[in-house]
């Protein structure tokens, strides 16, 4: 790292995965909190990887000074809306202003599997940023206050975002009954989690790799006004709860069940909007089904959860792995898109790459 004149140039680059939520943040307000407190696993195989240089900017300060390549591209799309939220922290962190910044990001799952990567992607920024900024002075590295600062700049580049700054399961928003909850940054769930739930595996079924129609962040407006917006938003504080419950207990019962309707909920809450919209098909459809089947036939605990598009991630215990990915081969994949899917699992969070 160079030091000149108090500024300095250097690289940061960090490792950030995907996460997929138990249950869903659906509705929010401005800026970024969410309408309800919500609850994912982070997962390990599906990240991205993101560098950041950055040097003192040597003309006039002011302009965001930005070039972003995806998997060694130039891509202006993503570009633009990099530099406008860079622009959207000039205010709280004016030192961004006096930087010149590169940023090198690319995924390890493709991008035609419709998995999305802003839960990812938007991790991996807000992680670089806040180191970035600890390096500036902000805050010591590696501290409480660095998780909590990164955890917070992602949640402003994307609400789902912020949970993947922490491994295992996390939650983002507060509840009223756990104190230590906050809407403006995620935290680790503040309980002893059940051994039986620490080795969680999570089969990606891609049903359709095509972009979806409607976008999350068009989904969420659309709760402005939903006729069930209120009971959904009490739905979820409940769930909340019940849902860690079951991970202290260890009770894959209801485990199951709250997973499974936090997931039809959200696309009911779709499907009964205005406009009102269908993301799921025929076969995510077949999937569910044939899961709840295997599930009564084995008494293997596996069930189902949808992210805001139409392919299935299929939960289950490791120690079923043998049994599962036999059943996944013979029966699942044939209502898969090119028989695709990705083998995930939880994971422990970000990690830095130096
Ligand atoms: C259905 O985090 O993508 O995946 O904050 O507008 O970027 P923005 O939305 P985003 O919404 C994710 C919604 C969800 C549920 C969830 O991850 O909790």
């Amino acid at each position: 790292m160079k030091h000149t004149q108090n500024t300095i140039s250097g690289k940061i680059t960090w490792r950030s995965p995907s996460n997929i939520a138990l249950v869903k943040y659906w509705g929010k307000k401005p800026i970024q909190i969410p309408a309800n407190p919500s609850l994912s696993i982070t997962l390990s195989k599906a990240f991205t990887e993101m560098s950041m240089e950055f040097e003192p900017v040597k003309e006039e300060p002011g302009l965001p000074a930005l070039e972003f390549l995806f998997e060694g591209r130039q891509q202006e799309k993503f570009e633009k809306k990099i530099a406008g939220f860079l622009n959207s922290l000039y205010q709280e962190y004016p030192i961004l202003k006096e930087y010149r910044f590169k940023i090198s990001s690319s995924n390890t799952f493709p991008h035609s599997t419709g998995i999305a990567s802003s839960a990812s992607s938007m991790s991996a920024l807000g992680l670089c940023l806040a180191d970035f900024l600890s390096r500036t002075g902000r805050m010591e590295p590696d501290t409480p206050a660095f998780w909590q600062e990164a955890s917070g700049l992602s949640r402003l580049a994307s609400g789902s975002a912020c949970r993947s700054v922490f491994g295992g399961f996390v939650i983002w928003g507060h509840h009223p009954q756990l104190a230590a909850t906050s809407d403006k940054y995620a935290i680790p769930v503040p309980f002893e989690v059940n051994p039986a739930f620490r080795e969680m595996k999570d089969a990606i079924l891609v049903v359709s790799s095509k972009e979806k129609e409607v976008s999350s962040r068009a989904g969420h407006s659309l709760m402005e006004g939903h006729p069930y917006a209120e009971k959904r938003f009490e739905t979820a504080l409940n769930n909340l709860m019940e849902l860690s419950r079951a991970l202290i207990a260890g009770d894959f019962d209801k485990f199951v069940h709250v997973t499974e309707s936090e997931a039809l909920n959200l696309h009911a809450l779709m499907m009964t909007s205005n406009p009102s919209y269908i993301l799921i098909e025929p076969n995510t459809i077949n999937i569910v089904n044939r899961i709840r089947r295997f599930r009564k036939e084995t008494s293997i605990p596996a069930c189902f959860t949808l992210d805001a598009g139409p392919n299935v991630h299929l939960l289950y215990p490791a120690a079923d792995e043998i049994k599962v990915r036999k059943w996944i081969s013979e029966e699942l994949l044939a209502f898969c898109e090119q028989g695709r899917w990705i083998d995930d699992e939880i994971g422990k969070g970000p990690k830095r790459i130096n």
